[in-house]
């Protein structure tokens, strides 16, 4: 696939990214804001408790970071208002069913509009207790998948992984 045919795939779609706040996930999320403007909505799935504490952590751990500089200048003064328009911020967790997305309201509508999925959530670290490597890394993606598969448009599920 060339970048064109790329980008034309990428217009007006919406995606929902997990592990935005993490390396893979939040290089993810600016580039495709850099590159296809005209995506029509990217969900990101951040751990939180209510949809403020999501947004708060959107804007502190990912939005507010000096990898986003060159689109805050491309935009300048409606740099708030594109990200207002096409990023919303999730409160969940992959080791939860449904995601753990509790607002019934928001859950239809992501079912509904999704097409794409990341699914780059994970716990990286090579030490971690058993139990919770186990719920985050292989539980966590049997709810990922059954997220998707309830979504009623799916194109692509991107799982990344080390293992
Ligand atoms: N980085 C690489 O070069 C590389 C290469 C190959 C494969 N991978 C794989 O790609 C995946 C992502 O890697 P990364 O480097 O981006 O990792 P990372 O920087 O450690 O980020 C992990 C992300 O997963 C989120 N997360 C952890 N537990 C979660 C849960 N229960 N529910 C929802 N989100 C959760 C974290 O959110 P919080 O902010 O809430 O902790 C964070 O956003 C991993 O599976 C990794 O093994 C990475």
């Amino acid at each position: 696939m060339d970048l064109e045919s790329i980008l034309g795939y990428l217009q007006n779609k919406t995606i929902l990214v997990t592990g935005a706040t993490g390396f893979l996930g939040m290089v993810f999320v600016e580039k495709i804001l850099r590159v296809q403007p005209d995506v029509k909505r990217l969900y990101l799935m951040l751990r939180a408790s209510d949809t403020k504490s999501a947004t708060d952590r959107m804007h502190d751990q990912i939005i507010g970071k000096e990898l986003f500089r060159f689109l805050k200048d491309k935009w300048g003064t409606d740099f708030d208002s594109f990200i207002a328009e096409k990023v919303v911020a999730v409160p969940g967790d992959v080791t939860f069913d449904e995601l753990g997305v509790k607002e019934l309201k928001l859950r239809e509508e992501m079912y509904t509009g999704i097409e794409i999925i990341l699914n780059s959530a994970g716990t990286t670290k090579f030490d971690e207790r058993y139990d919770i490597a186990l719920s985050v890394n292989i539980f966590g993606v049997q709810h990922v998948l059954s997220f998707a598969k309830k979504c009623l448009k799916p194109e692509m599920l991107l799982h990344v992984s080390t293992g």
